[in-house]
């Protein structure tokens, strides 16, 4: 009897962890818990961004609204654990069980995520199990992984090609756990399990994935009880695909790395289409995440000046199959370089929401809430050198990567004759379907997203 309400109990404390068909529908803001804010009204900049810049989990706490606002109802943060000496990205543990004083307490932690819940948003934690803190020799600071014995002999990653090398040897100086170690692999199994269930976590963001054996994610996955996605760092399908399966989803870098070549180098929108053929390897790409920036990489705007093609990735990485991740900042139009420049601090921006880009994200997110985009399966309906347009339902977006006036009659679309069809962006920009076709007008590479005229919210 008392076992079983053990276990009634433990199943309800634990009905907040989200699956993989939960996230489906979710937009995800992506924030670094150091850069988002103080939390104290001290919006003084930040005078060296490789080490801490002083943003808690109070601050985040207190600017939910200028996440919901956008129409996000999801955040990820940063690894959570107490971490080695001027590690703010929280990439470097030093003791798993405990909560980073930097950020707060425990209880500021725990509201947080009862904060978001409060407003129907969900939390990802973003979680590493292939290493920890370079402590190099003195592993007695490590909790609970205090001897040698729990990690790989060293030797660094020196062959990205050779997947024994990239799961045995060491990312750098951060000693690599030996997860076939079965005191290291129980216990990592049983940590995912009590960090996601002790703060109500609904879903995890799995650091370093290719650097782990696949057989120990399968376990750990299943362990943590919530929907997973993994940091799959290379651009080729086939090798990102063999990781969906142990792991819910994996974060789409060939998708990254298709929008970077075509909308910032202005390669071949043919691109587009070998791209998406090249997905069909992907057993569910529905729940892959999707992203443009992150804080790995030189944000987009780094590499160009065009705002257009920012905003066309964006609604791109938006309205195609996957879950949306956007990255915090990229709704002020960051621009910051590689690391640690591309984790700027936002907080003197906090109380812009009336910017160009801000205004830009909050209508894609709307536009894939309002049409439901996750319901429909993905259609390309015209591919060109300079011209892409693909459909979910009756939602159609249309992209060039030309600063030219572009102009295209696209026959096969989800309308009828007569339909009126508007784009999202310009309340007027209405076009009636006219002999079976959607006459598409592109200026200075802009993005249009359509809609039935008789789905527009009027204002
Ligand atoms: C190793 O770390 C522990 C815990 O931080 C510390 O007490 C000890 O002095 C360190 N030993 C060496 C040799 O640095
Ligand atoms: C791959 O890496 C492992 C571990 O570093 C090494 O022992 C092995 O020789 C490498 N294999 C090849 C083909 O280079
Ligand atoms: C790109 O990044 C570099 C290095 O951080 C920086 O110096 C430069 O100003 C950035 N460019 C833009 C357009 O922000
Ligand atoms: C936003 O806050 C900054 C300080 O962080 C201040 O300088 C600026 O005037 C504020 N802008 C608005 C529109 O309130």
């Amino acid at each position: 009897m008392w076992n079983l309400l053990l276990l009634l109990a433990t199943f309800f404390s634990s009905t907040n962890a989200a699956t993989k068909d939960q996230w489906r529908s979710r937009t995800i803001y992506q924030l670094l818990t150091d850069r988002f804010s103080r939390g104290n009204g001290d919006n003084s900049p930040c005078p060296d961004l490789g080490n801490y810049c002083g943003g808690t989990f109070n601050g985040i706490t207190q600017n939910l609204d200028y996440i919901q606002n956008m129409g996000f109802d999801a955040i990820w943060i940063s690894p959570i654990p107490v971490n080695y000496p001027g590690a703010y990205h929280g990439y470097a543990a030093i003791d798993l069980y405990g909560v980073n004083p930097n950020f707060g307490t425990e209880q500021d932690l725990l509201n947080l995520v009862n904060a978001c819940h409060s407003r129907g948003m969900y939390v990802m934690l973003d979680v590493v199990a292939n290493h920890v803190g370079p402590v190099t020799p003195n592993y007695t600071q490590i909790n609970p992984f205090n001897n040698e014995k729990y990690y790989h002999p060293y030797c660094e990653i020196s062959n990205w090609n050779n997947q024994t090398n990239v799961e045995y040897c060491w990312l750098g100086t951060l000693p690599d756990l030996a997860q076939e170690n079965p005191f290291v692999r129980q216990t990592l199994k049983n940590w995912i399990h009590w960090i996601v269930n002790k703060y109500g976590f609904d879903g995890l963001r799995v650091d370093t994935a290719i650097e782990v054996p696949m057989d120990f994610w399968a376990e750990f996955s299943m362990s943590s009880g919530v929907y997973t996605v993994g940091e799959t760092f290379n651009g080729d399908p086939n090798y990102c695909a063999t990781y969906q399966g142990c792991l819910d989803g994996i974060l789409n870098y060939p998708l990254f790395f298709m929008m970077r070549s075509v909308f910032q180098q202005g390669q071949p929108m043919w691109d587009c289409r070998t791209f998406m053929q090249s997905c069909s390897v992907f057993p569910d790409q529905t729940i892959l995440g999707s992203f443009v920036d992150n804080h790995d990489n030189p944000r987009f705007l780094n590499g160009t000046s065009n705002l257009n093609a920012f905003k066309s990735a964006l609604a791109w990485s938006v309205t195609t199959l996957g879950i949306p991740i956007i990255y915090y900042g990229d709704e002020q139009g960051f621009s910051g370089g590689p690391d640690p420049y591309c984790r700027e601090v936002i907080w003197p921006y906090l109380n812009q929401t009336t910017s160009e880009m801000y205004t830009f994200v909050t209508q894609i997110v709307n536009y894939r809430k309002q049409m439901q985009l996750w319901n429909y399966p993905w259609i390309e309906r015209y591919a060109q050198s300079n011209f892409y347009c693909f459909s979910r339902g009756l939602a159609t977006m249309a992209f060039t990567n030309s600063p030219n006036n572009v102009q295209y009659s696209v026959t096969y679309n989800p309308y009828t004759n007569g339909q009126v069809v508007c784009n999202i962006f310009w309340q007027n920009d209405c076009v009636t379907i006219t002999n079976g076709a959607l006459n598409v007008v592109l200026l200075n590479g802009e993005v249009k997203l359509y809609m039935p005229k008789s789905m527009m919210v009027s204002e």
